[in-house]
């Protein structure tokens, strides 16, 4: 698969979101299946690979996601680009550093690793960004992070966390029906060496055109049944986005969920998207995004396109 650079760490131009093998998205797979879908999309040129502390069923409890990637990946570590993700909370202690050193070890033990490749803030919460800057600039001079980043977060707070630690990557809700990081966020990456990380690229499975208004999420720790773009009025709103898409990518031979992976890819150069799924066949087709290639032509009138419709609905920001 083609590389990309976030900052200067490379990594597959598609990367993969581990987070449903332990939440958000209904019923999880057996461990095994997990660990083996992993390690194909390691084999199929993947080397970019996003969990979190907290992705855990239910979000009870701590690391499940974690354990599940160090294990898929143990043997092949020095190959592939490890991110995960730490919360923080300022009632609960008073030097940043020992907190954030804490949380480290816990998932570098969970990881099987001795470093984590990007060490995300996964939202602010009270403690200044500086501080938290300055703790995980401690902690690359240390070699127990490679580099460091910040999630869902606006241009004002990467400015001031750049000024003190520059940043590896910013990890930003983005895809075709939730733009809001190209008006100020991504120039802000590209001008200053910053790779920007897409979160729920395919809107949480809406572009894949998969989704329609007859479609029951699951019960159980399934996210889209609050995703407010997935709410059945919205899904109908968006149709014509995915009515687009489709025939794009019938046009194309390619899939929608394809088609809206290359837009971004071709779009700019520092967006590595993490795609999502527990489905092996799907995970590899999300891969295989990267060799959709659009021609400047397609590109400007999927862009027109895009821009001539109303978009229904956010994800909302109450996901991990
Ligand atoms: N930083 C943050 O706060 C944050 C928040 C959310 C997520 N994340 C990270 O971003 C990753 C991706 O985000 P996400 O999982 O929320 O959203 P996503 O990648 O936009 O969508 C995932 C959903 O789309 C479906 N899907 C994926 N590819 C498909 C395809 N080719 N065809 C049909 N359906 C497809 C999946 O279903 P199946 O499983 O059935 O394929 C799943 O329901 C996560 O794994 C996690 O690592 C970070």
């Amino acid at each position: 698969m083609k590389k990309r650079k976030l900052k200067d760490i490379e990594v597959s131009e598609v990367g993969m979101g581990c987070m449903a093998f332990s939440h958000g998205y209904g019923k999880i797979p057996e461990e095994s299946y997990s660990i083996e879908a992993i390690r194909n999309a390691y084999k199929h040129g993947c080397t970019f690979f996003d969990t979190a502390e907290v992705y855990s069923p239910n979000l009870a409890g701590i690391g499940h996601n974690e354990k599940i990637v160090g294990k898929a990946l143990k043997d092949v570590r020095d190959d592939v680009v490890i991110a995960t993700k730490l919360f923080l909370d300022r009632g609960l202690f008073s030097d940043t550093y020992r907190s954030i050193r804490r949380h480290l070890e816990g998932s570098l033990d969970r990881l099987k690793t001795d470093h984590v490749d990007i060490y995300y803030l996964h939202r602010m919460g009270s403690v200044p960004v500086e501080e938290v800057a300055e703790a995980m600039g401690r902690l690359i001079d240390e070699g127990l992070i490679k580099g460091w980043g910040l999630s869902q977060v606006d241009v004002d707070i990467i400015d001031r966390a750049q000024k003190v630690t520059p940043l590896t990557a910013v990890q930003n809700i983005y895809s075709m029906v939730e733009r809001d990081s190209e008006e100020s966020i991504i120039p802000y990456c590209i001008e200053h060496d910053i790779g920007f990380v897409p979160f729920s690229p395919i809107a949480s499975g809406l572009l894949s055109g998969k989704i329609t208004v007859d479609t029951q999420f699951e019960r159980n720790d399934d996210v889209r049944n609050w995703v407010p773009q997935l709410s059945r009025r919205n899904i109908e709103g968006n149709q014509p986005i995915v009515e687009m898409l489709k025939r794009i990518a019938e046009e194309k031979n390619a899939t929608p969920a394809q088609i809206s992976l290359a837009w971004m890819l071709h779009k700019y150069p520092n967006v590595v998207p993490i795609p999502g799924s527990k489905n092996k066949e799907r995970i590899i087709e999300n891969l295989n995004a990267s060799q959709v290639v659009l021609s400047d032509e397609e590109f400007v009138m999927l862009e027109r396109e895009l821009n001539s419709y109303k978009v229904y609905g956010h994800r909302g920001l109450g996901g991990f």
